[in-house]
């Protein structure tokens, strides 16, 4: 554990929980790691542990109020610290907390630190509160909330609870919590490290007139989720992205594009520099064949018919140009999924190709998990359970690092 915490700044939030007792140890235990620990105190929480104890244990004056009276200037403060992060830990969090982390709520100095983390910053919430308030369908959406967020969420413990009840609510020891910190900073091997990698995401836009299209539901979820996670591994990222509404991730090139036309032109001139292409774009398989100049009036006509014209096969094309580049493209199916997946894994050259439905809840477009299968040429599947896109981005990263390896890249 020590070499994981060594040397990092952990920003320790607690809210007032009778939990909150056992935070000095949780400091003495991440400062035996060799970790710097900043701590912030709710006013609730001075009721079970006072600033201090925390500041004496953590060698660093308690942070409680976002407007310290007499320290001129120094109201950003929660910027600052947030900045230096390496992982931020709520423990214990109380409901009220959870529900102010998940719905951006910026009262006190956890809360406001909270949200001044940068993107990459992990985050580990520990929830501690009696049961009925703990299973309340209020506080399991807040955390369901956190969880889409890509936070960890360390459950607490069945037993004896301060109420005299007993069930789930109980905090964690400081020592499985320290250990669950670890964890998260175990720092990955960066698989990617020296690769080019190229991926699209999200839908394109086929223009009718000046104020009409026709799109998909691709939020861009999960093809950010790979740009991201590759940036990470250590590849070069170039991110192709029609319209999203999803912000440039830091770290890598992202080129946005509008129409199918417009993606083509960008992934081929990017393709040649490329080791490995991801197609996770919903690309419109259609565009229409004239596009009105001016807005097309109801008044003009009755019925509106409109004439469309194949866009270009993109992956399908790159195959055909493939060298020493390896390609896995996606595969969204309703129905004969793994016969048309298969299809198009042979048809378009592929290394592999992702096989997602379109029709399965928690699967597909818009939301934050997907469930995938990923074909081989060679025949073989490998399946993934439903998971957090951002999580699948790293398991079929490693895949096609597993690809290139074989493809001796
Ligand atoms: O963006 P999200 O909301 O997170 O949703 C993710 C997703 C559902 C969009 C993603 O997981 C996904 O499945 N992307 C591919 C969707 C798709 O267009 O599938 P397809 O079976 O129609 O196409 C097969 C492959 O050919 C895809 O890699 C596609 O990018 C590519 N293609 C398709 C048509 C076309 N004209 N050119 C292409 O390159």
């Amino acid at each position: 554990m020590k070499s994981e915490l060594n040397g990092k700044t952990i920003l320790l939030g607690v809210s007032g929980g009778i939990a909150a007792y056992k935070t000095p140890e949780l400091v003495r235990l991440l400062k035996k790691a060799g970790a710097s620990v900043q701590v912030f105190m709710t006013e609730p929480a001075k009721q079970f542990v006072t600033p201090v104890t925390l500041g004496t244990v953590s060698e660093n004056p308690v942070l409680s109020d976002v407007f310290p009276g007499n320290r001129e200037g120094s109201w950003t403060v929660h910027i600052h610290q947030a900045r230096r992060a390496a992982l931020f830990i709520v423990a214990p969090a109380t409901a009220n907390t959870l529900a102010k982390l998940a719905h951006g709520h910026a009262d006190n100095m956890l809360t406001t630190t909270y949200l001044a983390l940068p993107p990459e910053v992990p985050v580990l919430i520990v929830p501690a509160m009696d049961t009925d308030m703990f299973v309340h369908p209020a506080t399991q959406a807040n955390l369901e909330i956190l969880r889409g967020r890509g936070h960890v969420i360390l459950p607490p413990d069945d037993g004896p609870l301060a109420s005299g009840l007993s069930g789930p609510g109980r905090m964690p020891e400081p020592a499985k919590i320290a250990e669950t910190a670890a964890g998260i900073l175990k720092s990955e091997p960066k698989i990617l490290a020296g690769k080019r990698v190229l991926i699209s995401a999200g839908p394109t836009r086929e223009p009718i007139d000046p104020v009409r299209f026709i799109s998909n539901y691709s939020s861009g979820k999960m093809g950010f989720a790979l740009a991201e996670t590759a940036a990470r591994l250590g590849a070069e990222v170039t991110l192709v992205s029609g319209p999203v509404h999803l912000s440039d991730p830091a770290g890598l090139r992202v080129i946005r594009v509008e129409s199918a036309l417009e993606m083509q032109k960008a992934l081929e001139s990017e393709f040649p520099r490329t080791d490995l292409l991801i197609m996770a774009a919903a690309v419109a398989d259609y565009r229409v064949e004239t596009v009105a100049g001016s807005k097309i009036k109801k008044e003009d006509s009755g019925n509106l018919e409109l004439k469309l014209v194949k866009n270009p096969d993109i992956l399908a094309g790159l195959g055909k140009k493939k060298k020493h580049q390896t390609l896995v493209g996606f595969a969204l199916e309703t129905d004969r999924i793994v016969e048309n997946a298969t299809r198009k894994l042979k048809e378009k050259n592929l290394d592999a190709i992702v096989l997602n439905r379109a029709n399965e809840p928690g699967a597909g477009f818009e939301t934050d998990t997907n469930i995938v299968k990923i074909l081989f040429p060679d025949g073989t599947v490998t399946e993934f359970s439903k998971m957090l896109k951002k999580d699948l981005a790293g398991q079929i990263l490693s895949v096609c690092s597993r690809v290139m390896e074989h493809n001796h890249v």
